[in-house]
């Protein structure tokens, strides 16, 4: 049986290759998708997926999310996915509307209604996610898990130790990780275990398919920016993340203890993931390592094989 899942995301070039693998794939059953403030403005990021639901012929809505973090304040940065966080694409505008209620009452009235059988896979800040649990006190026990790309047991990006979507909003990600609900993070030091080669990129969409012009300028911007940094490879951390939500055999895991430092300063934003074997502290979430590299390009060749059949 398909697993009902809510993608919430801040489309973001590595979102949309996410969306790409998640609306081609017979595993899951996507409710709607929600999105967040995060790589650009929340009327930005939720523009972007409309255009994108309809890029991929997904048959879903779309709600719109946080424009700002819990406590602090954050800009995007628009350098990584482009001044309108696609790299410069030109989608189609959606005939779509926007979903009526916000991110959160929309999280909740999917998770009564699956009774205890609803994912969420989060590519973005967890705000929306945050604000759902802090507005409606019984929803922790109707989720059977939050897929997270998000955090890491190694390095940072946005900050020496800190990811991005952590970083863009810790406190809502404790707020999650308090909830005590079953959460599977895959974080930088997994998704790096998936950086490819141009050549391999290549291999990877060469199959043409209707948005082939689309996706060209979002790689070839991604590609860019992380070049210009000295990475010969690239690394699409949203991609690989929906991978695993979809076939979470294809990661190698093991649940320890993370929380999120929240004491003003440099690590500000870190996942402190403890991994001493004496540690006294709860075990309470499931670290991705890393990911099968094979199977996953697999996944993503497989996905564009589906639209250009
Ligand atoms: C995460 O940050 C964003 O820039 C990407 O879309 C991804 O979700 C990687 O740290
Ligand atoms: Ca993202």
């Amino acid at each position: 049986m398909k697993r009902r899942v809510i993608i919430d995301c801040d489309p973001g070039i590595d979102d949309a290759i996410a969306l790409m693998l998640a609306f081609a794939s017979s595993d899951i059953d996507i409710a709607f998708i929600t999105t967040c403030f995060g790589n650009n403005t929340i009327q930005q990021t939720t523009e972007n997926a409309l255009n994108l639901v309809n890029l991929f012929g997904g048959n879903v809505d779309v709600y719109k999310g946080a424009e700002n973090p819990l406590f602090i304040d954050r800009r995007p940065i628009p350098e990584f996915h482009g001044p309108n966080g696609i790299g410069g694409a030109t989608l189609e505008t959606s005939p779509r509307k926007l979903g009526e209620d916000y991110a959160w009452d929309a999280i909740y009235k999917e998770a009564v209604a699956c009774n205890g059988e609803l994912s969420i896979i989060t590519l973005g800040p967890l705000t929306n996610i945050a604000i759902a649990l802090f507005k409606y006190e019984d929803l922790a026990k109707y989720i059977k898990e939050i897929v997270v790309m998000g955090g890491s047991s190694s390095f940072g990006n946005e900050q020496p130790y800190s990811e991005a979507n952590v970083y863009s909003d810790p406190y809502a990600f404790q707020a999650v990780l308090n909830a005590k609900i079953k959460v599977r993070m895959v974080g930088l030091n997994a998704t790096e275990t998936t950086r490819m080669t141009f050549d391999e990129m290549k291999e990877i969409f060469d199959l043409k398919t209707s948005f082939s012009d689309k996706l060209a300028p979002m790689l070839d911007h991604y590609l860019r920016v992380q070049n210009k940094y000295g990475e010969e490879k690239l690394v699409i951390h949203d991609a690989a993340a929906m991978a695993v939500a979809i076939k979470p055999e294809i990661a190698v895991s093991e649940i320890l203890p993370v929380s999120v430092e929240l004491t003003n300063g440099r690590m500000f934003g870190r996942t402190v993931v403890d991994i001493r074997l004496h540690s006294q502290a709860e075990k309470n979430v499931d670290v991705v390592k890393s990911i099968d590299f094979e199977a996953y390009k697999n996944m993503l060749k497989q996905a564009v094989a589906h639209y250009s059949a």
